[in-house]
């Protein structure tokens, strides 16, 4: 499992293809014991933490209902609830909490504070999502997009809007199995650079590419999946009036889809804004997945879970 190689999941550069293929696997299988009743109480006795300081709808319910799932018990830590929010230290909070816990999900602003909590907590850490990073969502997606097309390679994903986390994410988790990515992303909103690099490099073992264009048509030409996110993140909001103006001509709507395969599907992690990154026509329309994808969360999470919390009687080291 992934917790021989590595104790946390920050990001997915680091993961190995191997490790990604087995979550997918993983997923897969424990997808298909839900849905016909199989028990997989895998991690009975066992608790994690979830550590939020920024809303969740998805991440948070799919882990807790995963964990429940598992048999064993999710507790939610908002973090303005605890007294981290009190000046108590990261550090003395995470070493702590490795003491009750066997993992810790933590959603934040900045990818170094769920590095710091990495540091010191001596149980896994999984990023609920960052500025810089929504690796558990680009997981799951994967599986989605595995799902509804029967394979990964070779495919070509567009991403079209914010160049955020979510793009991120999905470029290192699309090279990991061979599917290039096409972003079309406005100047000053492409995703991050050092992302790019890496992944590149990775795209040449596997054979994909990833193209940054600022021109949404050009992204879209003969895409296979069409993705978009919102065009204000989280603790973005004071930037609104900028960057509704910066995406303006950035709507993934009838008139773009056009532009990609006739059998393309959409995806979206949720929450959206119809009528702003995406039209209300196409969210709910026909090529839309994205219903499946915020349900893929659940399995997603799940198979995350198996491969990093230790299974009771196993000593941690
Ligand atoms: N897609 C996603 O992560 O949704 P939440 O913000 O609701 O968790
Ligand atoms: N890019 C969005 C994703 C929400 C799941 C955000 O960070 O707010």
């Amino acid at each position: 499992p992934l917790r021989t190689i590595q104790k946390d999941l920050l990001s997915l550069a680091s993961v190995p293809r191997e490790s990604v293929q087995a979550l997918l696997l993983l997923a897969a299988r424990l997808k298909d014991m839900q849905r016909r009743g199989k028990p997989h109480a895998w991690l009975a006795g066992r608790t994690i933490g979830l550590l939020f300081q920024k809303a969740s709808t998805r991440t948070r319910v799919s882990f807790e209902v995963g964990m429940n799932q598992l048999g064993g018990q999710a507790l939610f830590l908002p973090i303005g609830d605890i007294q981290l929010s009190r000046g108590e230290s990261i550090a003395d909070t995470a070493r702590v909490l490795s003491r009750y816990l066997d993992g810790l999900v933590i959603r934040t602003y900045d990818q170094t504070i769920v590095e710091e909590w990495a540091r010191e907590a001596t149980v896994p850490v999984i990023n609920g999502l960052t500025d810089l990073h929504h690796p558990c969502q680009a997981l799951s997606d994967l599986l989605t997009i595995q799902e509804k097309k029967g394979r990964l390679k070779a495919l070509r994903l567009a991403y079209v809007g914010d160049g955020n986390n979510m793009t991120n994410s999905l470029i290192e988790a699309a090279v990991k199995v061979g599917m290039s990515v096409s972003c079309g992303c406005p100047k000053g909103y492409q995703p991050d650079s050092t992302v790019v690099e890496q992944a590149r490099q990775e795209a040449a073992k596997t054979g994909s590419a990833i193209e940054l264009s600022d021109d949404p048509e050009v992204a879209v030409k003969d895409a296979d999946i069409v993705y978009t996110d919102v065009w204000i993140s989280m603790g973005q909001e004071r930037e609104q009036a900028r960057r509704l103006k910066a995406f303006s001509d950035y709507q993934v709507n009838e008139r773009l889809m056009k532009r990609a395969r006739p059998d393309a599907i959409v995806m979206h992690c949720l929450p959206a804004h119809r009528g702003e990154e995406i039209s209300a026509k196409v969210l709910d329309g026909p090529q839309s997945v994205v219903l499946d994808q915020a349900e893929n969360r659940l399995h997603m999470q799940k198979a995350i879970l198996v491969e990093l919390v230790r299974p009771l009687g196993r000593a941690q080291t």
